[in-house]
């Protein structure tokens, strides 16, 4: 009877205990929740920054703070983005990040998030100034474009001098082809400009064949370089391409044609993907530029923490008031292990 009793005791008493630490909850997390909504998921390198963005969240969690995120994919039409960005406001979201379809329309988007009170994180497409003066909870995490096209000018010239083989006709001009990111796109559009610009300022002779726009995709700049093959056969001797994917593409349809090493141009892209990393590793591509993701989704991660938590604000590096901007870097085959490292752990 009595030892019945002490646990009877026991367990009233565990039941007040239970009760008790019902009413101060101290030991369960708040839960904020994240809305990302990115214009395409099949490209390669959001996928990858988002991968990287959702673990640096998962290192900054605590006892007093979980995070929980919500992708959505817009397939390439704002309606569908503008539709998304109002489900995930409804879902409760405490902060937006959004990679626009269309850069140039975020109008919608941002009255839904002001009336709601929700902070935006723009990032990867640049919205125009003007829209991100419209209120001072918007904010944008990318890189300079111009960067980017500058440093694959320098290494493409860099490569071209030290090769003798790069000129395969040897008529002192490097006839060139570029594949170019979508339509209207200020990474594409300034890339292209620069990276050319680039090359004839460092004294390269060029000469250009043709571009060919391929949104970006592996597979499309394969089927446009197999057009270009076909067009200007031995004639191409560099591949420009505005992302490590439409290069690896461009490589891909010289592959399917059964093309000799010797016979390759040279292919230099943008971006650092795992993928383009070990092209360079596997020397297919002569060299890339890094575009940090790691650096990017960090900075996603910590403003998202700022904005809900209040705190650390002040550890950001902004410019233009709301933006920030992590630099491009030049990799070749000498320094890329330095990257894959940086890759894998974010
Ligand atoms: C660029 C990147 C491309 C593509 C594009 C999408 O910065 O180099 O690979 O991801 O953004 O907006
Ligand atoms: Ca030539």
């Amino acid at each position: 009877m009595r030892k019945l009793s002490m646990i009877g005791a026991a367990f009233l008493g565990s039941i007040f205990f239970l009760c008790a630490c019902g009413e101060e909850q101290p030991d369960v997390p708040d839960k904020s929740y994240i809305g990302v909504a990115y214009y395409n998921q099949s490209d390669t390198f959001l996928n990858e920054l988002l991968d990287s963005f959702k673990e640096q969240l998962k290192e900054m969690q605590n006892e007093d703070m979980e995070t929980v995120v919500m992708v959505r994919d817009a397939a390439g039409v704002q309606r569908t983005q503008d539709d998304q960005v109002k489900e995930l406001i409804n879902a409760g979201c405490d902060v937006l990040c959004v990679n626009l379809v269309d850069r140039a329309d975020p109008s919608e988007i941002i009255d839904l998030a002001r009336d709601h009170d929700v902070p935006i994180i723009f990032f990867n497409r640049e919205p125009v100034a003007e829209d991100l003066m419209q209120w001072d909870r918007l904010f944008y995490v990318g890189a300079d474009a111009e960067e980017s096209g500058a440093m694959q000018g320098e290494l493409a010239a860099e490569t071209i001098k030290t090769n003798d083989q790069a000129d395969k006709n040897r008529d002192g001009k490097i006839q060139y082809v570029v594949l170019e990111g979508e339509a209207g796109h200020q990474d594409a559009i300034i890339r292209t400009e620069t990276v050319v610009k680039t090359l004839a300022e460092s004294g390269i002779e060029l000469e250009k064949l043709s571009y060919q726009i391929a949104n970006w995709n592996r597979a499309q700049a394969e089927n446009r370089m197999e057009q270009l093959i076909g067009q200007y056969s031995n004639q191409i001797e560099l591949v420009l391409a505005n992302n490590d994917d439409m290069a690896l593409g461009a490589m891909d349809a010289y592959k399917k044609l059964n093309y000799t090493e010797a016979a390759l141009p040279l292919f230099f892209g943008i971006d650092g993907t795992d993928a383009g990393l070990k092209a360079v590793v596997d020397s297919e591509l002569a060299g890339t530029v890094y575009n940090d993701k790691e650096g990017q989704a960090k900075a996603m991660a910590k403003l998202c923490w700022a904005l809900i938590t209040g705190e650390g604000m002040e550890e950001l590096d902004f410019q233009k008031e709301r933006c920030i901007y992590l630099p491009y870097a030049e990799v070749t085959s000498e320094n890329v292990d330095e990257f894959l490292a940086r890759s894998n752990t974010p």
